[in-house]
């Protein structure tokens, strides 16, 4: 096994009396039993009982099958697809909403260089660019993209001028999504010669077992079609083809990923309580907010390649707990950028936030330190440093940062990863849909499903569809 992520509550654990630890301990047990049985209930596909409807638990033992050969060898033939894909072009153009988007930009911003599209191929190791439509109504933003494409792209036969597109719908009737699609699908095919085989080569659609997308892709007979199975939700299918195919086709190490997935859920079933980072994040969650009032749960990411990490968590929590008027508020920041933004209102303002930090050791790229320079060019008086490196700062900003809010008696935790890399990301995600499981079954709160999106979708098709 490679470094585990760690889970510190130290600076929480004064904050919560031992009564109440030992009331949730047994609660915590009873709702791990459950999340595991649910994923027994769901491969025995007897019928779900309404309580449990609908029941999305298939993402927690996915990593593992598919690792073990599961599907039909699905990993070797996504990766097979990703390899051809990314050999024919140099543009990559994801389409996809909410959990359709969201993990994949999470794993793309801390797997790849910060600034991968600016590379030149042989710089990005053969991988194309990646660029993301289909998850707004953004006329200007899609325009946007149409140009540079337009302009970037004007000789198909030019590797380095060609471009395809993932897109990514379970349902495979998400406006947004359908709708880029047409557009983008119409370039495409405006580009490579209508309903040409190139073109058809060209786009790979992920979707589920039924739907329009699925339809469409049989009517088009697109060659690689890959699943979202029933039994994984939107926002826990990051593991799924919906982050796992678009991420090998820019070279990730997928397989490093799922084994992070499938660690985690190996931890998650077999560690006790004190060591377990999904149970004991659940805990602190749980009791902070019950106990002390902390709705406000605070990502606080200390470093820019997790602030999609940390968007995919807003939407995870977001959706799966927000709902009968409960569930606490998730909000990303990324340090030290918002210490200068928000940084005011954590330390000084209402007593309602846990903050969660989201810490790497070691940086993935070769740290810098700040130059000593001669000291009549010290005016900034930087060499008081004494060429620390960027990273050693940040420590210091971590350490004095934390130090402030334990002051002012601030309750906060650690979330520490050895570096980000695949296994890393792996861990991370599946601990957090993990945990988002465990405190739906701990509150009584179906975490699958999100009902409350449907009312806005629906007055949207009255106004379009006039129905
Ligand atoms: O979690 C969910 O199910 C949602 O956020 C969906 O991912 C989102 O609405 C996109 O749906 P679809 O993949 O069906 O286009």
């Amino acid at each position: 096994m490679a470094s585990p992520l760690q889970y510190n509550y130290s600076a929480a654990q004064p904050y919560i009396s031992g009564p109440d630890w030992d009331r949730v301990t047994p609660a915590l047990e009873a709702a791990r039993k459950e999340v595991i049985a649910d994923v027994e209930m769901l491969d025995s596909k007897k019928a779900v009982p309404a309580a449990k409807d609908p029941l999305d638990s298939g993402f927690i033992e996915l990593p593992r099958r598919l690792l073990d050969g599961g599907d039909n060898k699905l990993l070797d033939r996504m990766l097979d697809s990703a390899k051809r894909l990314r050999d024919q072009i140099d543009i990559l153009v994801s389409l996809g909403i909410g959990g359709s988007y969201m993990g994949l930009r999470a794993i793309f911003e801390a797997c790849c260089h910060p600034y991968h599209n600016e590379l030149t191929r042989s710089e990005r190791n053969g991988s194309p660019r990646l660029y993301f439509e289909g998850d707004n109504l953004d006329s200007d933003a899609t325009s946007g993209l149409l140009d540079l494409l337009q302009k970037r792209c004007r000789n198909p036969k030019e590797l380095t001028e060609r471009w395809g597109t993932v897109v990514i719908s379970k349902s495979g009737g998400t406006l947004e999504t359908a709708a880029a699609f047409r557009i983008f699908r119409q370039a495409l095919e405006k580009y490579y010669g209508p309903d040409s085989a190139e073109a058809r080569n060209l786009i790979v659609p992920v979707t589920g077992e039924k739907g329009k997308l699925r339809d469409l892709s049989n009517g088009r007979k697109y060659p690689d079609t890959f699943p979202i199975p029933d039994g994984v939700g939107g926002r826990f299918s990051v593991f799924t083809a919906v982050g796992l195919y678009p991420a090998a086709v820019l070279g990730v190490d997928i397989k490093a990923m799922l084994e992070g997935a499938a660690d985690m859920t190996e931890t998650f079933k077999k560690t006790a309580i004190g060591e377990n980072p999904v149970l004991d994040y659940t805990a602190v969650c749980h009791l902070l907010e019950k106990h002390r009032g902390l709705k406000t749960r605070i990502l606080s990411t200390w470093g820019k390649k997790l602030e999609a990490a940390g968007l995919w968590y807003d939407q995870l929590l977001a959706e799966s707990l927000g709902k009968h008027e409960r569930g606490a508020l998730p909000l990303t920041i990324v340090n030290t950028r918002d210490l200068h933004s928000r940084g005011q209102q954590h330390q000084e303002g209402a007593r309602d936030k846990l903050i969660t930090n989201v810490i790497v050791r070691k940086p993935s790229l070769p740290g810098i330190a700040v130059p000593v320079v001669a000291e009549t060019e010290d005016q900034d008086q930087l060499n008081r440093l004494k060429g620390k490196t960027l990273d050693q700062l940040l420590v210091a900003a971590i350490q004095g940062t934390n130090k402030a809010y334990a002051d002012d008696e601030r309750p906060t935790a650690d979330i520490v990863l050895p570096q980000l890399d695949a296994y890393a990301i792996g861990q991370l995600l599946q601990m957090l849909m993990l945990a988002t499981v465990v405190e739906g079954r701990l509150i009584g709160i179906n975490p699958y499903g999100q009902p409350g999106v449907e009312a806005y979708k629906n007055n949207m098709a009255a106004i379009l569809y006039g129905k």
